[in-house]
């Protein structure tokens, strides 16, 4: 009954999300469209509002403010978007050997901070934040970052992504300090490129905050943890991987089942500005909200889609499997997708230089519990029994930590839909001047 809970829980809270959000959203995959018209009605030019229109977006905004308007992600097509856009990709448009090195440099950085214990138990997502705090403001300032900065920047990242998995509420105070932090760094000299003109001081400062202090951070933390917390639990993938760290079309493979078993987006929705007719001759009005569902994407058309299992993709062509981690070509792809995974390699095979992984943890695609592993030095002799003992207290720690966290998710979540929805920061943007 108590293993059950959290499942309970979880059906609990979208059924309240849904009641307070408002049943505005059409599933895609669902009855109207089918997996086979998935990326046909995503690539389709109509798909293309982001926030006006749709009361998810005022959820949206409060998790990942402050500046949601000014968010790459949020920002609707026209110049402003244009320009936003063009200047998230000059910033990663560096030579791969260069961000392959930079990445390399901090994570070695971070990893040395971990000192010499033999055993030591992490959440994996929290291991992987400092690493890419450090990348992405090296990748912006062209400098190393600071103590200081890594500090802010991982408060930042966490607080959002706490909130935005409902493991806990917003502190804005934490977010405010990041944006003050980086409007000082900005007026004592410029970053590596020009930042949008469009926008003013304290809106360059919350575009780099939003894209690389929120979203870079976030995202390859998060993509980092699921890497890893699978690698601990297929241990026959992990010893490969780690015996031939130059084989990249292996590691290519272990990422992209990665990506593909817990995709980052669990939906992406986008509001129709024209109406849609589907090949099959469904129509679906201007204004509807689209709801594009990543996982179930995934799942369909692949055999035992529920297993990891990186052997599935040799022979496979990715752009003919149901296979999207960052997104649709036509329709705002991620910035990132070319060195997302790039920096990825370079990460784990640091970490399996030094570590050997165990897991017993439950892995799902929104990991609320962040990754729990214990790292085993590959330098010290083994002691398999002393791991067996961390590795049963760390199961049982677990189990009721899911319970708990399950609980608290549903209060914190609950309050927060509606302490959007009382906000309606999308709204109110969107308001006519004389409506606000
Ligand atoms: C493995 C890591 C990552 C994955 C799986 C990922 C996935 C995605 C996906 C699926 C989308 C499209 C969502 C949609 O259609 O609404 C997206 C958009 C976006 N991503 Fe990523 N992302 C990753 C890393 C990053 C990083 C490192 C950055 C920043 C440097 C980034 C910045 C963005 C931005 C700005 C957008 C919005 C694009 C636009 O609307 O023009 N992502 N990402």
């Amino acid at each position: 009954m108590l293993t059950r809970l959290p499942h309970a829980v979880v059906a609990l809270r979208m059924r309240i999300f849904t009641w307070v959000n408002g049943d505005e959203g059409i599933p895609v995959p669902g009855p109207l469209v089918d997996a086979e018209r998935f990326v046909e009605v995503y690539s389709h030019p109509a798909a293309s509002g982001r926030s006006r229109g749709a009361a998810l977006s005022d959820l949206f905004w409060y998790w990942l403010a402050p500046g949601s308007h000014v968010h790459q992600e949020h920002l609707e097509a026209g110049e402003r978007y244009d320009e936003v856009a063009r200047t998230t990709r000059r910033f990663l448009a560096r030579p791969r050997v260069e961000i392959a090195e930079l990445t390399e440099r901090c994570a070695r950085r971070v990893l040395d901070e971990l000192g010499t214990s033999d055993l030591r138990v992490v959440r994996l997502r929290d291991l992987m934040m400092p690493i890419w705090a450090e990348v992405y403001y090296e990748l912006v300032f062209g400098e190393r970052c600071t103590s200081q900065a890594r500090a802010l920047i991982v408060a930042n990242a966490t607080d959002v992504i706490t909130a935005l998995k409902c493991c806990g509420l917003r502190h804005m105070d934490r977010r405010d300090r990041l944006t003050r932090f980086l409007r000082e760094r900005l007026a004592s000299g410029p970053p590596v490129q020009p930042l949008p003109t469009l926008l003013s001081p304290e809106e360059q400062a919350w575009y780099l905050q939003g894209t690389f202090f929120n979203t870079a951070v976030v995202q390859m933390s998060e993509a980092m943890a699921h890497l890893l917390l699978a690698l601990a639990q297929n241990p026959d993938v992990q010893r490969r991987l780690a015996a031939e760290p130059e084989d990249h079309v292996y590691a290519d493979q272990v990422i992209d089942e990665s990506l593909r078993r817990y995709p980052l987006f669990g939906i992406a929705h986008r509001i129709t500005t024209d109406e849609i007719v589907v090949g099959n001759g469904t129509s679906l009005p201007t204004g509807s909200v689209l709801c594009f569902n990543y996982p179930e994407f995934h799942a369909a058309g692949f055999e035992r889609p529920e297993v990891f299992d990186p052997d599935r993709w040799p022979g496979m062509h990715r752009r003919e499997a149901n296979y999207i981690p960052f997104g649709v070509t036509a329709n705002r792809p991620c910035p990132a997708r070319g060195v997302a995974p790039l920096t990825m390699q370079v990460v784990a095979r640091e970490v399996l230089r030094r570590f050997e992984l165990h897991s017993a943890a439950a892995h799902t695609r929104s990991l609320p519990n962040r990754g729990p592993c214990l790292l085993a030095r590959r330098t010290s002799p083994d002691r398999p029994r002393r791991r067996a003992a961390v590795l049963a207290f760390m199961r049982a720690r677990d189990r009721w930590e899911d319970l708990w966290r399950s609980l608290s998710q549903l209060v914190l979540g609950t309050y927060m839909v509606v302490d959007a929805r009382r906000q309606r920061l999308a709204q109110q943007y969107f308001e006519p001047e004389g409506a606000r």
